[in-house]
């Protein structure tokens, strides 16, 4: 019987040409880190609803979603007709146009805390000017952010906490940048409270489902604590809605906790497929952006400048006021939670009956796997148990995704992004696809 490995290279003949060529040309063959895969990744060549299929033919059920962009799925008509209309009319007009202003009042109706927007290319940008509002609207430089919690390749926040390390370091990033930012366990109070009473702070950036997509949850308890102790020592708060925003509710992860800080960073959702992302937030922290005719002390000295040739292209704006108004009047969030939490359920079944050391669990329609140990299982679809899920040992993480491939599934990280137009059909599949992929790895001896 060939191996997982040998299978693999037999179904992708068409990818590894490619692969080849791109090896010339990208750093690693690839245009994105998390794109990087041995012996060389799969090259897609069309997607549609939950759906994606390679260049060799091989179809697959997605949950990468656009890298979490596609809450809608693939190829939703709706959006795909409202981007096509825009393209038509011109694809870049160097000028305000009617789009923007729908695509802005729609973030304002849906995002708890929106006062007001300013449309960036993508959500690192999105974090790059919260965090830069921040510190221009409090007078203060320091920034506090949380252990693995992700957002964006921003320099600012960038960097990996090395054991016993104060400060986190980033080849290409000078030291002396990261003198401001304080980087501390989710979770840990005591240690927020002790920084954030030094009244230096300009602001608390998270990600609100914890860190990378809810990999490492953080209790809804914690959320609040920083809105208060934020609220209480003159800190904004910036809650990084880049992926749960327009997911864990229409509104984002502050609709469904309650929690409203004082700027939010979108992207993703937010422009339904295409490039964008936005910050929003209160007024009178946006208005740093302000340009104030006749003040030429405030224009030059004490707002902040903002340029970007993409910001709020049409056809982003098309597709996104698009999708955004599906979503808030339709039940796509609701819908892909269900999905993932039957999906969650339908493993965990799976796991016990195939006695598979391991466990799945969700927050909203993001869902993750462990394997390899014995991880706790939840109790029903959320993360409930006292230790933090470790994921998928290392060895099993390249064997597992490859026969995942061969059998017909696209995982993102340990888990993946459930879309609305997932169903039934897709959550058969999966588990069918994940009990093959155990037999093979058990044929290899990797798994217990
Ligand atoms: C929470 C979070 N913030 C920011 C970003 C950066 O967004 P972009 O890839 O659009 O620059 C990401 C990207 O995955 C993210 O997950």
């Amino acid at each position: 019987m060939p191996s997982i490995l040998e299978t693999y290279e037999a179904m992708h003949g068409g990818s590894r040409v490619l692969a080849a060529q791109a090896a010339t040309v990208f750093p690693s063959g690839v245009t994105h880190d998390a794109r990087a895969f041995s012996p060389f990744p799969v090259y897609i060549q069309r997607a549609d609803g939950p759906r994606k299929w390679d260049v060799d033919g091989n179809e697959y059920v997605d949950y990468i979603g656009g890298h979490g962009a596609l809450l809608l799925g693939h190829n939703r008509p709706e959006v795909m007709a409202a981007a096509r209309a825009a393209m038509e009319r011109g694809t870049h007009f160097g000028a305000s146009h009617d789009l923007e202003i729908q695509w802005g009042q729609q973030v304002i109706q849906m995002v708890p805390c929106a006062e007001r927007v300013r449309f960036t290319s993508s959500g690192t940008e999105a974090t790059m000017m919260a965090l830069r509002l921040a510190r221009a609207y409090t007078g203060r430089e320091r920034l506090v952010k949380f252990v693995e919690h992700f957002h964006g390749w921003n320099d600012q926040v960038v960097g990996h906490l090395v054991e016993d390390d104060e400060h986190p370091h980033s080849v290409g990033v000078p030291d002396a940048l990261y003198e401001h930012l304080t980087v501390l366990r989710d979770g840990d109070e005591a240690a927020l409270e002790t920084v954030l009473k030094r009244r230096d702070t300009a602001a608390v950036i998270l990600e609100p489902s914890g860190a990378h997509w809810g990999t490492h949850p953080v209790s809804p308890e914690f959320l609040r604590a920083i809105r208060r102790l934020t609220a209480e020592t003159g800190t904004l708060m910036v809650m990084d809605e880049v992926i749960t925003g327009f997911r864990m509710a229409p509104g984002g992860a502050s609709e469904r906790y309650d929690v409203i800080p004082d700027l939010t960073t979108l992207a993703k959702i937010l422009a339904g497929g295409f490039p964008g992302g936005a910050v929003a937030g209160r007024s009178e922290i946006l208005d740093f952006i302000e340009l104030r005719e006749a003040d030429t002390d405030w224009n030059s000295r004490r707002r902040i400048a903002h340029q970007g040739t993409f910001n709020a292209n049409p056809v982003s704006a098309a597709a996104g006021v698009t999708a955004l108004r599906l979503i808030a009047e339709g039940d796509h969030c609701a819908q892909a939670d269900a999905t993932a939490a039957l999906l969650v359920r339908s493993l965990n079944d799976l796991f016990r009956t195939a006695s598979v050391p391991g466990s799945a669990f969700a927050t909203s329609s993001m869902w993750h796997v462990n394997l390899g140990y014995a991880a706790p299982k939840p109790a029903d679809v959320e993360w409930d148990a006292a230790e933090e899920p470790h994921g998928i040992v290392p060895a099993l993480t390249r064997p597992l995704r490859q026969a995942l491939y061969n059998h017909g599934v696209d995982l993102m990280g340990n888990g993946g992004m459930v879309s609305s137009a997932h169903g039934e059909r897709e959550v058969a599949d999966t588990v069918r696809t994940f009990r093959a992929a155990i037999d093979d790895l058990r044929a290899e001896g990797l798994l217990g």
